[in-house]
C-alpha cells in the first residue's frame, strides 16, 4: 500500500476542467487564504490550483514529506506524475506561503464497488517537513473537499490514518475496502446522507507504480 493514496493531477496546460476549477478558486480565494498560527507571527497560506511551473516543486514536496514515512514505498511523487500523464489528476492544489510552495494535494476519480456515483480518491497529500503541524495540510484537505462539493461529487475516499482524517468527517464504512489495506485505514466521506460508500475501491493504475 502507498501511504498517499489518491490523486489526479491537473493537466499542466489549461483545459476546460482546469479553467473551471481556476474560476471557482478565484471566486473563493478570499475564503481560502488562511492565517495559521506558527507561534507568533501568523503565516499566510494561499491554496490554489497547480500550474505548470509548480510541477518540480510538487515532486520535491512529495519526496521530502514521504522520505521517512513508515508505510510509504516512496512512490508518491511518481504517482502524482503518472496521474498527470494519464490525464487522471482531477484536482491538484498547492499551498504557497511567502512565495514558497510548501504543500500539495491530489484528487483522482475512483471506482467504489459497483456504484455509478462520482467518487474521488484523496491523496497523496504532502507538506514540507519544516512546515508540518501549522495547518497547511488541513487547509489543503478542506479546500479540496470544497472543490469536490462544487463539482457535485458523491464523496471522497482515501487510505490513511483515521487519527488525522476523522477531523474532516472521514470514517470507516462496514463494506468499504481497499485490496490489501486493513479496514480501519479505509475511510470515506459522503456528501449526501442518502449515499454511503460501499464495496471495493479501485484506484487509477498510477497507484500501482513501482519504485525507481
Ligand atoms: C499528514 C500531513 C499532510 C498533515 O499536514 P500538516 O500541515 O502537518 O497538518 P496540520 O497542521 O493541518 O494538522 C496537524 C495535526 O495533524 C496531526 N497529524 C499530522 N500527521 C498525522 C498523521 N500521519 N496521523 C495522525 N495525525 C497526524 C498532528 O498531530 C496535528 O494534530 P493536532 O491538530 O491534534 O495537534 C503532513 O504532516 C505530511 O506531509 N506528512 C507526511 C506525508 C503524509 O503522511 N501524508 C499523508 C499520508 S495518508
Amino acid at each position: 500500500m502507498d501511504a498517499g493514496l489518491g490523486g489526479n493531477a491537473y493537466p499542466a496546460h489549461p483545459t476546460t476542467a482546469n479553467a473551471r476549477l481556476i474560476r471557482g478558486i478565484a471566486r473563493a480565494l478570499c475564503a481560502i487564504a488562511v492565517d495559521t498560527i506558527v507561534g507568533v507571527p501568523l503565516t499566510r497560506i494561499e491554496i490554489r490550483p497547480e500550474i505548470a511551473s509548480d510541477i518540480d516543486d510538487i515532486r520535491e514536496i512529495n519526496v521530502e514529506a514521504f522520505r521517512n514515512h513508515l508505510i510509504s514505498r516512496q512512490t508518491e511523487h511518481l504517482i502524482v506524475d503518472a496521474l498527470r500523464d494519464n490525464g487522471a489528476l482531477e484536482v491538484s492544489l498547492v499551498a504557497v506561503t511567502d512565495g514558497r510552495t510548501v504543500g500539495h494535494i491530489a484528487f483522482s476519480k475512483v471506482g467504489v464497488g459497483d456504484s455509478e456515483s462520482d467518487w474521488y480518491l484523496l491523496g497523496p497529500v504532502s507538506v514540507e517537513p519544516d512546515m508540518q503541524g501549522q495547518g497547511v495540510g488541513s487547509a489543503l484537505v478542506q479546500f479540496g473537499l470544497e472543490e469536490l462539493r462544487t463539482r457535485h461529487a458523491s464523496g471522497c475516499v482515501l487510505v490513511g490514518d483515521p487519527g488525522y482524517y476523522s477531523r474532516f468527517g472521514f470514517s470507516t464504512f462496514p463494506d468499504l475496502s481497499y485490496e490489501g489495506v486493513p479496514h480501519e485505514y479505509v475511510l470515506g466521506l459522503s456528501f449526501s446522507a442518502a449515499i454511503s460508500p460501499c464495496g471495493l475501491i479501485v484506484a487509477n493504475k498510477a497507484f500501482d507504480i513501482e519504485p525507481d
